[in-house]
């Protein structure tokens, strides 16, 4: 008897649920990067793990895939580099044949105000967290066309698109400018059966947030603004991406996922 369900889990073991899928993410050696990474090879996706720096934590990743079978490799690209973001999409296709999922997860702040904030500064965080997922976004979508059978981009954001954080304006624009980006770029895509969607994390216990995890006065501020009382940690948000790199995030496109324990609806409670 043949299923004809049409529930994407059925029939499958969970942990494969991205067999033969290949998977880009950038900013792949440490923080949300590297749980995405973890995540996604997990899933039984094959990984490649895009760094700009600390080469000995993507080899050390790489033998943790490794170490159950799982296939991933490094390419140490920096995505503010246009001809860096198409060797990485190059080194991909020639190791495993194609692309199915790019996450563009690199992303820095300088958490400065907009009163001192240098050219310098503002050019890094806008070339790294804007300039370079819109060409990633383009040259994997060439490639996925290219190819055919459509694709997933993937964009890790943040609450910080939509809702200020006073002392960091340079980087609240570039998350404002991927929120654009994916609303529209999505809409461009989808005749390709490409899907686009933006994940918005809240506070993660990352490298990101060591200044406020390193002060525990500050830590308990932002604890208490969070309704669900806590930051989160890099697995709950990889795990949003491994959805959403499946056959059951298959309708989902143009939007964003929050994932931010509350905090974007959080009250006073007046
Ligand atoms: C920022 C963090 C901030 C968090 C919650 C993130 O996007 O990178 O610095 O703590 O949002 O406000």
């Amino acid at each position: 008897m043949t299923s004809t369900s049409t529930n994407p889990y059925s029939g499958k073991l969970l942990s494969n649920l991205l067999q033969g899928k290949v998977a880009i993410v950038t900013g792949g050696n440490s923080g949300i990067g590297k749980a995405i990474v973890q995540t996604l090879a997990e899933l039984g996706a094959k990984v490649v793990i895009d760094y700009r720096s600390h080469p000995e934590a993507t080899e050390e990743l790489e033998q943790e895939i490794g170490s159950y079978g799982g296939a991933s490799f490094g390419v140490q690209a920096d995505v503010s580099k246009l001809e860096d973001l198409q060797r990485l999409i190059d080194a991909t296709v020639a190791q495993y044949g194609r692309l199915d999922v790019i996450v563009n997860n690199a992303g820095i702040e300088t958490r400065t105000s907009v009163l001192d904030t240098t050219p310098e500064q503002y050019d890094k965080v806008l070339d790294i967290n804007l300039r370079g997922v819109f060409f990633a976004t383009q040259y994997a979508a060439k490639q996925m066309i290219s190819q055919g059978g459509g694709g997933r981009i993937i964009n890790i954001s943040s609450v910080h698109e939509d809702w200020p954080m006073p002392n960091n304006t340079a980087y609240c624009l570039s998350k404002g400018g991927m929120r654009m980006l994916t609303r529209t770029a999505a809409l461009e895509l989808a005749p390709h059966g490409i899907t686009m969607v933006n994940v918005g994390p809240g506070a993660v216990a990352t490298p990101i947030n060591d200044s406020t995890l390193n002060n525990p006065e500050l830590l308990a501020k932002l604890n208490a603004a969070i309704p669900m009382g806590r930051m989160a940690q890099p697995e709950e948000i990889a795990s949003v991406v491994g959805f959403l790199a499946s056959d059951a995030a298959s309708y989902i496109t143009a939007t964003t996922i929050f994932a931010d324990g509350g905090i974007m609806q959080s009250s006073p409670g007046l």
